[in-house]
C-alpha cells in the first residue's frame, strides 16, 4: 500500500503530479491511500515509499474535460473523491473515452460530486452576510458561512470581483478568506463568535428580504431545499421568512382577484378633498420612513452612497449613479430600466427621448410627475460604444438582481401605494422573475402588505416602432394604461 500525503483539503497540484506518477508506475487504485492531514488513527497499517519520478508521467493522457472535473471534485468533502478520481484517470490508460459514458458508475458518482461542489458555491455566493466592524482603517466587512464542501477558495473570486472595493472577511470552521483592497489571503478557520452579530446593516438586508418576496413565487419545499435551515442562523432575513410564508397564500389571491381590475373611482370623497395634490391624482398621508430612521440616511443618504455603488461592473461605463427622483413621500412611483444616455450625462432619470414621451403621456393621462417618484431598476447607463456614440445595451439579470438593492431602500424609505412598471427590466426587479410584459400589461397586482404593482410598456418602445400609424395606436394604449394609473391614484385617497 502506498499513501500519499498532500498539502491539504483542495491540493489539486498535488494530486495530479502524484496521480500521474502513479499511473506511469501502473500502481493500481486499490494500492493507494490517499491522506490531506484529516485522518485520525494509523488506519493502514505499513505503507510503502512512493515511486520515484519518471518521465513516463509526463504520457500519461488524460481527456480535456478531466481536469475541470477533477477540479471541482477534489472540493467535495468525501474522503473517497480522491480514491475516486485515481480510479478514473487510472481506467483512461485503456478507456480514453471513458468520461463520455455517462452511465459508468465513477463517472457518475464524480459528476455528481462536481454538481453538489456547484450547488455549495451558489449557496455561498447567495447566503453569505457581511456585517460591518469599524476598525481604523475604515469598515471591514466580516461574514461567517459554514459550507459543506471544501469550496472557499473556488468561492471566492466571485467576493473578491463583486467587493473590491470593500475590506472583507469571510470566516468559515475551515479556514478564512480575507481581502485587503489588494491581496486574498487566507488564514486559519474561525468560529461563529469570531464574527461580529448585529449591526444596522441587518434591518437593509430584512427590508431587502421582503420587498424582492414574491408571493407568488413561493414553494415552500423548495425554498428551504435553496435556503436550507441551517444557513438561516446567520442570515439576518430568516427573521422575517416566518411571516412572509405565513401571509403568502392570501397575498396569492389577492393577486389573482385583482387582475386586471378598474378601481372604482371615488368621486365624492375626492371632491371633498380638494387641493393640488388630489388635483394631480395623488393623494393621502405617508407612512414613516422606517429605513431612514433605522439607519439614520433617508433618501438623500442612500443616494450619496449609491453615488460609490461597486455592486456590479456596469459603473465603469457610465459617467455617474442615476438615483432616482421626487418627493420622499411620494404615493407612487415609476420604475424604468436604466437611465439613456442623456440621463447618465444628467444625472437624473427620464430627460431625454424617451424620458419625452414619458413626461407627455403621464401629462395626458393627468398625472403630475412632480408629484410621483421616478426611478429605474438599474441605475447605470449600461452601453457599448461605437464610434462617438454609446449604444443602449439591455441589462442582464444579475445586473438587475445586483441593483435591485437600490431600489429595495428606495422602496422601503418612499412606502408608496402603487408601484408602475415601465417595461420589462422594471417588471422582472419588482417581481423578482423574468415576465412577459403582454401577459400582465394593464393589470394591478396588489398585495396586502405592500404596494400595488402596475404594468406597462417602456417609452422607449414607442420610439422604436417605425410605421407612425402603429406609433399613434401604440401611444394611445400606454396613455391609456396611465389613466387607468391616474384613477387607481384617485381611488386611493
Ligand atoms: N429609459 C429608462 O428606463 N430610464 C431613463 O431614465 C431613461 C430612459
Amino acid at each position: 500500500m502506498i499513501a500519499v500525503d498532500l498539502a491539504g483539503d483542495t491540493d489539486f497540484a498535488g494530486f495530479r503530479n502524484t496521480a500521474r506518477r502513479l499511473a506511469a508506475h501502473g500502481v493500481k487504485p486499490a494500492d493507494v491511500v490517499w491522506r490531506t492531514g484529516r485522518e485520525t488513527g494509523d488506519l493502514f497499517g505499513s505503507t510503502e515509499a512512493l515511486p520515484p519520478p519518471t518521465v513516463a508521467e509526463t504520457e500519461v493522457k488524460v481527456p480535456r474535460a478531466f481536469v475541470p472535473l477533477a477540479e471541482a471534485v477534489i472540493c467535495h468533502s468525501a474522503p473517497e473523491r480522491l480514491s475516486l478520481l485515481y480510479q478514473i484517470l487510472y481506467r483512461f490508460r485503456i478507456e480514453p473515452k471513458l468520461l463520455e459514458i455517462a452511465s459508468d458508475p465513477d463517472v457518475t458518482a464524480a459528476r455528481r460530486m462536481e454538481k453538489a461542489v456547484g450547488r455549495d458555491v451558489h449557496k455561498m455566493h447567495a447566503f453569505v452576510r457581511f456585517r460591518e466592524l469599524a476598525t481604523p482603517e475604515g469598515p471591514h466587512f466580516i461574514a461567517f458561512f459554514e459550507p459543506e464542501h471544501f469550496i472557499e477558495e473556488r468561492a471566492s473570486g466571485f467576493f473578491v470581483r463583486r467587493f473590491a472595493p470593500m475590506r472583507w472577511s469571510v470566516l468559515t470552521p475551515r479556514l478564512s478568506l480575507h481581502w485587503d483592497l489588494e491581496s486574498l489571503t487566507v488564514g486559519p478557520g474561525a468560529r461563529r463568535e469570531d464574527a461580529p452579530s448585529e449591526d444596522a446593516t441587518e434591518d437593509l438586508w430584512r427590508t431587502y428580504f421582503s420587498h424582492i418576496f414574491n408571493p407568488a413565487r413561493l414553494k415552500v419545499k423548495a425554498m428551504t431545499a435553496e435556503m436550507p435551515k441551517k444557513y438561516w442562523r446567520n442570515l439576518p432575513e430568516a427573521t422575517v421568512i416566518g411571516d412572509l410564508i405565513a401571509g403568502a397564500e392570501a397575498r396569492v389571491a389577492a393577486m389573482i382577484a385583482a387582475a386586471p381590475t378598474a378601481p372604482p373611482a371615488h368621486h365624492e370623497r375626492l371632491q371633498a378633498r380638494g387641493g393640488d395634490r388630489m388635483a394631480a391624482g395623488i393623494v393621502g398621508p405617508q407612512a414613516i420612513d422606517e429605513i431612514g430612521q433605522t439607519a439614520g440616511i433617508g433618501l438623500a443618504g442612500i443616494r450619496a452612497e449609491a453615488d460609490g455603488c461597486r455592486r456590479c461592473a456596469l459603473w465603469a461605463g457610465a459617467t455617474q449613479t442615476v438615483f432616482g427622483e421626487g418627493p420622499e413621500r411620494a404615493e407612487v412611483v415609476f420604475v424604468g430600466e436604466q437611465p439613456g444616455d442623456r440621463e447618465d450625462l444628467a444625472g437624473r432619470p427620464f430627460v431625454g427621448p424617451a424620458g419625452q414621451v414619458f413626461d407627455e403621456a403621464i401629462e395626458e393621462a393627468g398625472i403630475d410627475r412632480t408629484l410621483a417618484y421616478v426611478t429605474n431598476a438599474v441605475k447605470h447607463f449600461k452601453n457599448e460604444p461605437r464610434g462617438k456614440r454609446r449604444i443602449h445595451k439591455k441589462p442582464n439579470g444579475a445586473e438587475i438582481e445586483a441593483c435591485r438593492w437600490w431600489l429595495a431602500q428606495e422602496l422601503t424609505v418612499i412606502k408608496p401605494k402603487l408601484i408602475v412598471g415601465l417595461g420589462g427590466t422594471a417588471l422582472q426587479s419588482l417581481l423578482d422573475r423574468p415576465v412577459k410584459i403582454t401577459e400582465i400589461r394593464g393589470k394591478f397586482m396588489d398585495f396586502d402588505d405592500g404596494p400595488s404593482v402596475f404594468a406597462t410598456v417602456h417609452p422607449s418602445y414607442l420610439l422604436r416602432l417605425p410605421d407612425p400609424e402603429m406609433k399613434a395606436r401604440e401611444r394611445q394604449r400606454f396613455v391609456d394604461d396611465l389613466k387607468l394609473v391616474a384613477e387607481r391614484i384617485r381611488a386611493m385617497g
